[in-house]
C-alpha cells in the first residue's frame, strides 16, 4: 500500500469507520435488508443451540434474585438480529419470572413478522433499565477506523473504496491516537495494523448507562492487551463463508473487539471478563457425555442428553465459540455469575 495523499470522499476513499457504517447500516445497508438477517450469513451462539438462550435465561434469573425480584424485570436483547435470543429467553424463563419480565429487542432492522407480541421492538435501547441488557455479537459490528504503520513508522488511517482498494491517509491523531497508545500501541514496523476501538468503548458505555440497576453483558470475538493480532482482524462474512472485507453492502464487516478497553470505559466497579466456556459452565452448560447406563434405563432421554452434550461442546469449544469473551458489568448489584 502506498502512503501519501489524504484522500477525499470525492475520490471514493473514506475511513473504514465511515465506509463500514454506510455499508452495514446505510439506507440500503447489509443489516437493514429484510430476510433471514444475520442467521442467513453466519452462525452465532444464539443460532447454534437453544442451550444458549436457556443459559441467558438462567443468568436473568440470577439478576432478578440480585434485584430482589422487582415487579417489572427488563430484558434487553441488544442488537437482536431477528429476535432469536429474546424469543428463546422468553420460552425458557420459569413462570414466576416470565410473568414479570418486560422483553425488548433493540435492532436497526425492522421487526420480523410473527414475533411474540410481548416483545417491544425498538432501534435504541430504552432508558432506566432494571434487569439485564445482553449484547451478543453487537460490538464487533460497531464500525471502527483502521490504522496502519507507514514506511517511516507512523500509524496512519487506512482509507478504503467501495471496491475494497485501500490507501493510507492522515496520521492517526487526537483521541484515536490516545486510544492506540493506551490499548493497542503499534511498534514502528511498516504494515502493522490495528482497529481503533474507541467507538466501541463509547457504544458500550452508553449501553451500560441505560441501566438503573442490574447487569449488562457483551459477548464477542475478543482480544486483550498483550495478545493483540499484529495485523488486526477486519474481515467479512457472506452466505456462511468468510470473504474479503469490501464495504459494498453485500456482506457483514466485522473486527474482533478489544473487550478489555470496553470493560474499562464505563469506569464502574465489578466488570468481569471471562471466556464463554467459563461463563456457560457457571450457568450450568456442560459438554460431558451422559452416562452409558442411561441408554438402557431411558433410551430416549439418553439420545436427548447426547444431543445436548454435543451442542454444549460446540458452545464451549476451544478454538471456537468457547473462546468468545464475556464482559459482565454489574450495576448496583454483586457478581451475578458467581452465584
Ligand atoms: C452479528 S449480528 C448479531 C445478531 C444476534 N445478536 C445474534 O447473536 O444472533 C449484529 C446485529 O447487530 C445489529 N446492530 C448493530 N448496531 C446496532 C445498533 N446500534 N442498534 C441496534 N442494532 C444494531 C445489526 O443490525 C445486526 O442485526
Amino acid at each position: 500500500m502506498t502512503a501519501g495523499t489524504r484522500g477525499t470522499a470525492e475520490d471514493g476513499f473514506r475511513g473504514w469507520r465511515e465506509a463500514a457504517r454506510e455499508a452495514l447500516y446505510g439506507p440500503d445497508g447489509f443489516y437493514r435488508r429484510p430476510g433471514a438477517g444475520p442467521a442467513g450469513h453466519f452462525r452465532t451462539s444464539v443460532h447454534a443451540s437453544p442451550l444458549y438462550a436457556r443459559a441467558v435465561a438462567r443468568l436473568l434469573g440470577r439478576v432478578d434474585e440480585a434485584l430482589g425480584r422487582p415487579p417489572a424485570l427488563d430484558f434487553v436483547d441488544m442488537a437482536a438480529g431477528r429476535g432469536e435470543l429474546v424469543t428463546g429467553v422468553l420460552g425458557a424463563l420459569p413462570t414466576d419470572v416470565s410473568a414479570r419480565v418486560r422483553p425488548c429487542a433493540v435492532e436497526l432492522a425492522a421487526r420480523p413478522p410473527g414475533l411474540d407480541d410481548r416483545i417491544v421492538w425498538r432501534d435504541e435501547p430504552p432508558e432506566g433499565v432494571t434487569g439485564m441488557l445482553f449484547a451478543n455479537e453487537w460490538l464487533d459490528n460497531v464500525p471502527v477506523d483502521v490504522a496502519e504503520v507507514d514506511a517511516s513508522g507512523t500509524p496512519r488511517y487506512v482509507r478504503v473504496r467501495a471496491d475494497g482498494a485501500e490507501r493510507l491517509g492522515e496520521p492517526v491523531a487526537g483521541p484515536d491516537a490516545d486510544w492506540l497508545d493506551r490499548w493497542w500501541p503499534l511498534p514502528p514496523e511498516e504494515g502493522l495494523r490495528a482497529e481503533i476501538g474507541l467507538p466501541r468503548d463509547r457504544a458500550w458505555t452508553a449501553a451500560v448507562g441505560t441501566l438503573t440497576r442490574g447487569a449488562a453483558v457483551a459477548v464477542d470475538y475478543a482480544h486483550t492487551a498483550g495478545a493483540r493480532p499484529p495485523f488486526g482482524t477486519l474481515t467479512a462474512f457472506r452466505e456462511g463463508r468468510e470473504t474479503a472485507p469490501v464495504p459494498d453492502g453485500s456482506r457483514d464487516l466485522t473486527a474482533h473487539v478489544a473487550l478489555d478497553a470496553c470493560a474499562a470505559a464505563p469506569a464502574l466497579p465489578g466488570a468481569r471478563l471471562l471466556p464463554q466456556r467459563d461463563a456457560l459452565r457457571a450457568l450450568g452448560v456442560a459438554g460431558g457425555r451422559p452416562p452409558l447406563s442411561l441408554a438402557s434405563s431411558d433410551p430416549a432421554g439418553y439420545v436427548r442428553a447426547l444431543a445436548a452434550a454435543g451442542e454444549a461442546a460446540e458452545l464451549t469449544a476451544q478454538g471456537g465459540l468457547g473462546d468468545f469473551g464475556w464482559l459482565v458489568q454489574p450495576v448496583g448489584v454483586g457478581d451475578v455469575l458467581a452465584a
